[in-house]
């Protein structure tokens, strides 16, 4: 998916987050958001799935703006984990079940078992370790053919064996042309996948370099 980025200007109240961001992705390219905490880069990552509204012709998803799109069908989002409410009672299976459009499938298998969920498959989420959390949100995000796929933070508080598996899932997706997203402050994480680097500061000013 080609993700446009025009003139993004995003405040909360009177604090100045995000000034002027533009970028383009073409399809399969993969871009890394780096920048201190508190600079932006979960705003801008809000701001392009609609949690966070944006003026009429700032983002556009394959030429479309998203102010025009009523359901997104193809973009997986992995949120940052402090952000979750593990108070909510529900299952590893409900939440991958109700992700799911359809029936459970071969691709379902399929992605459950590549990321080697089946063993807490019907635990409840409060009973996972960080790792664990992380691959059922991906799951999640993988379940529905996502043709851009945006992870906020998805390195903090995993283990290095839940890293090389996030890495070749990430590395097959850009493979198959899928639009990639990530904030991190890992950047050996994502040096090999990354076409692209857009840096927050403070005062809401980016840069965008390779
Ligand atoms: N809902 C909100 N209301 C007001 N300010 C917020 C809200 N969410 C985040 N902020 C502020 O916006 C700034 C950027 O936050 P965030 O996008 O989460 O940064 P990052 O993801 O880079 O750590 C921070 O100063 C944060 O305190
Ligand atoms: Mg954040």
């Amino acid at each position: 998916m080609q993700v446009r980025v025009n003139n993004l200007t995003f405040a909360y109240t009177q604090k100045l987050i995000l000034n002027d961001v533009s970028f383009n992705l073409e399809s399969g390219e993969f871009l890394t958001l780096v920048g201190k905490n508190g600079t932006g880069k979960s705003t801008l990552i809000k701001c392009l799935l609609k949690i966070l509204k944006v003026p009429d012709g700032t983002v556009f998803f394959d030429n479309v703006d998203i102010n025009a799109i009523k359901l997104f069908k193809n973009v997986g989002y992995v949120p940052q984990k402090v952000e979750f409410s593990y108070e909510f009672p529900i299952t590893v299976s409900e939440i991958l079940t109700s992700a799911y459009l359809k029936v459970k499938d071969e691709y379902f298998n399929k992605v459950i078992n590549s990321l080697g969920i089946n063993p807490f498959y019907r635990d409840n989420i409060n009973n996972l370790s960080g790792g664990q959390f992380q691959k059922v949100m991906i799951a999640r995000a993988l379940l529905n053919h996502p043709q851009l796929l945006i992870l906020d933070e998805p390195t903090v508080g995993i283990d290095n064996e839940s890293m090389l598996a996030l890495y070749e899932v990430l590395e097959k997706l850009k493979e198959k042309k899928v639009t990639i997203i990530i904030s991190t402050h890992d950047t050996d994480f994502s040096k090999d996948l990354s076409d692209y680097y857009l840096e927050l500061n403070e005062v809401g000013v980016f840069r965008i370099y390779k």
